[in-house]
């Protein structure tokens, strides 16, 4: 089969022909139908950031995937119950392999496993004709989610967590980095029925993509002043929600100092490194911070697939973050579009 692999340590992959993987206990094999490719797909390719500890070689990348159970591996039986995998079902995977003893596993949080490992990042991936994982990480999806949205569920599982932690109705929302997550967190707090949502970047591009699926505003700061948004919005003493969404410092400080006092800001975005912002302002305005890390195992999965069967609006609104789509022989375009800056999310078709 076709695996897109990291052969040796240093930058650079390669499209290899290597033999299927087999089943193991309570894993299943996967024929990948589509392949998302993310931040964390380039900085194992460039072999930067933290890339050279996390990923052992050779090993195939691709962590954001769809595709159909073709085998189930020993322990698992094909029977017809309720919550049963079968051979034939399209599946949607969680990334995150859990340990399942540690205290937070045993507490059923294992979202916070202070153990779990990545596919396609320290086991193999879906950057490849077909993947092997735990049966426990499987997501079966219904069958109005096609394998390009179930590809996406990797992140918009992201946007759908950040969005559990706080209040989005009737809410001033302020949301910074529109990338594809930022974008699918402004989908989400409109039909979410929040109040106003406003998001910032630094491309443009990108923010013209975020008022297509309804933010009410979508600016530069250095070009346009949140005041003046905020103020046109009728928005007076500062927003009630902030999503950090970019893992920039100066958009962390920008949610400080634009909230109003109480709010909860919620940072999915993952800095390159420690940074200062002014904590004066966050304990004597009572902000809340909460730090969100991945999918709520599994009730983010719940929640991101019934919000999306029941909306042809936000399925739209979700697909129209995917800017490209590549076959797995022009890989090194698809890395070379993400790293272009120019795109939203990127397919890889495994089918075609
Ligand atoms: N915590 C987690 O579990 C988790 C999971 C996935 C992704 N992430 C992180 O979440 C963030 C969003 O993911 P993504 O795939 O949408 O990323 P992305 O890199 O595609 O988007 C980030 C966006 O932030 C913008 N940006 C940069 N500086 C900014 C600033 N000062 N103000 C406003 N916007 C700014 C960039 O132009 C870009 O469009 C990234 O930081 C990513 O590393 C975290
Ligand atoms: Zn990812
Ligand atoms: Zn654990």
């Amino acid at each position: 089969m076709r695996a897109l692999r990291k052969v040796t340590e240093g930058p650079g992959l390669e499209l290899v022909d290597i033999p299927e993987p087999t089943p193991g206990w309570g894993e299943v094999k996967i024929r990948v139908e589509r392949t998302g490719l993310c931040g964390t797909d380039l900085h194992l390719y460039r072999w930067d950031g933290g890339a050279p500890g996390s990923l052992t070689p050779p090993q195939t990348l691709g962590h954001e995937f769809c595709g159909v159970i073709v085998e189930l591996g020993k322990g698992l039986v094909d029977e017809n119950g309720p919550d049963s995998l079968q051979v034939g079902q399209r599946v949607s995977v969680e990334g995150h392999v859990v340990c399942g003893r540690c205290r937070n596993c045993r507490a059923g949080r294992g979202h916070m496993c202070v153990r779990s490992i990545g596919i396609g990042v320290n086991r193999d991936g879906a950057f490849a004709d077909y993947v092997v994982v735990p049966a426990s990480n499987v997501w079966v999806q219904p069958d109005t989610i096609d394998s390009e949205l179930g590809a996406l569920f990797d992140p918009f599982g992201n946007a759908v967590h950040t969005c559990q932690q706080v209040e989005l109705t009737g809410q001033d929302v302020l949301i910074t980095g529109a990338g594809p997550i930022g974008i699918m967190c402004v989908a989400l707090a409109k039909h979410s029925g929040a109040r106003h949502v406003v998001i910032t970047d630094l491309n443009e591009e990108r923010l013209e993509l975020a008022r297509s699926v309804g933010a009410d505003r979508a600016l530069v700061p250095s070009k346009e002043a949140l005041a003046e948004a905020m103020s046109d919005l009728r928005i007076r003493e500062g927003f009630d929600v902030g999503l950090e969404m970019s893992g920039a410092p100066a958009a962390l400080q920008t949610l400080v100092d634009y909230c109003n006092h109480g709010a909860t800001l919620a940072l999915l975005g993952l800095p390159a490194g420690p940074f200062a912002i002014d904590w004066g302002k966050v304990i004597t305005r009572m902000l809340t911070i909460k730090g969100v890390y991945g999918r709520e195992m599994y009730d983010t999965w719940y929640l991101a697939t019934f919000l999306t069967e029941t909306s042809p609006a936000l399925r739209e609104a979700l697909r129209s973050v995917i800017t490209h789509r590549f076959k797995p022989d022009q890989w090194e375009e698809a890395f070379a579009a993400a790293a272009s800056g120019h795109a939203g999310k990127i397919i890889i078709d495994w089918e075609n």
